[in-house]
């Protein structure tokens, strides 16, 4: 099979497409709809199944995989924790509860590891020695740790405490635009964040990955550390990419 369908939940849009696993790039247009106020599991598993219909319904014969990635800590298919979605999320086996509401087997994982997989397959940490740090800089801060190639999940570098609070409250993409920032003002709270996980991990090289990803060029250079900063190559779809390519694995 060389399709599978990717579905990446935010936490504030839900977006998902058709995959050409052999290109590492999307095969179908991008369906995009507002993540439910108040991020509820019932109601973010109906606009999921909508999305999943739509896609299906464009003629794809045999069923291909799917992957779902999401904003939380994901083990053994649960989600373990719920940053910027209802709390209710915390413990549930969300594998089994969206196979169930789509009828068919699903592949459930962290939306920045979704990420961090595709960029160590497709993009810009392909073919990297040692440790890449892929970040996604959106609603929150997800973070994934690629070594060699190989993905080590769950790494939550967003819950950081730096300045007594956890750095995606004042460092995502969200907290830019909540404060109205300029690009060199977020640049330095960028700074302080990059410069100390540079400190903890001494990665090779770090990919800036989320829907500001397109902008590198306004922010990137900002960035005062010694480890090479790169855009994700993917951009703002290396989740639903990626969910799909693990959902296919
Ligand atoms: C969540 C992570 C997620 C990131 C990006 C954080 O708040 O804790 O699991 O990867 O947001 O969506």
């Amino acid at each position: 099979m060389t399709h599978a369908i990717g579905i990446d939940i935010g936490g504030t849009g839900i977006k998902g497409a058709l995959v050409d696993l052999e290109a590492g790039e999307l095969a179908s247009e991008r369906i995009k709809r507002d993540t439910p106020e108040g991020g509820e599991p019932a109601a973010i598993i109906d606009v999921v199944r909508e999305i999943v219909a739509e896609l299906e319904s464009l003629e794809l014969g045999e069923a291909p995989h799917l992957g779902i990635c999401f904003p939380a800590i994901v083990r053994d298919g649960r989600t373990m924790s719920a940053a910027n979605v209802s709390d209710a999320w915390i413990g549930l086996d969300a594998d089994a509860l969206f196979g169930e509401a789509l009828g068919r087997s699903i592949h459930f994982v962290n939306d920045a590891d979704a990420a961090g997989f595709a960029e160590a397959v497709y993009g810009a940490a392909r073919g990297q020695q040692g440790l890449v740090i892929v970040t996604t800089l959106g609603t929150g801060i997800g973070s994934a740790f690629v070594y060699n190639g190989m993905l080590i999940p769950n790494t939550e570098l967003g819950h950081l405490e730096l300045d007594g609070d956890d750095v995606e409250h004042w460092a995502a993409n969200s907290a830019r635009e909540r404060e109205d920032l300029s690009f060199d003002v977020w640049a330095e709270r960028l700074t302080k964040f990059y410069s100390h996980v540079e400190f903890l991990f001494s990665p090779q090289r770090f990919v800036i990955g989320g829907g500001v990803s397109k902008q590198h060029d306004e922010f990137m250079h900002l960035i005062k550390v010694e480890t090479p900063i790169v855009p994700a190559a993917l951009r703002n779809n290396a989740g639903i990419i990626g969910a799909a390519a693990l959902a296919a694995r």
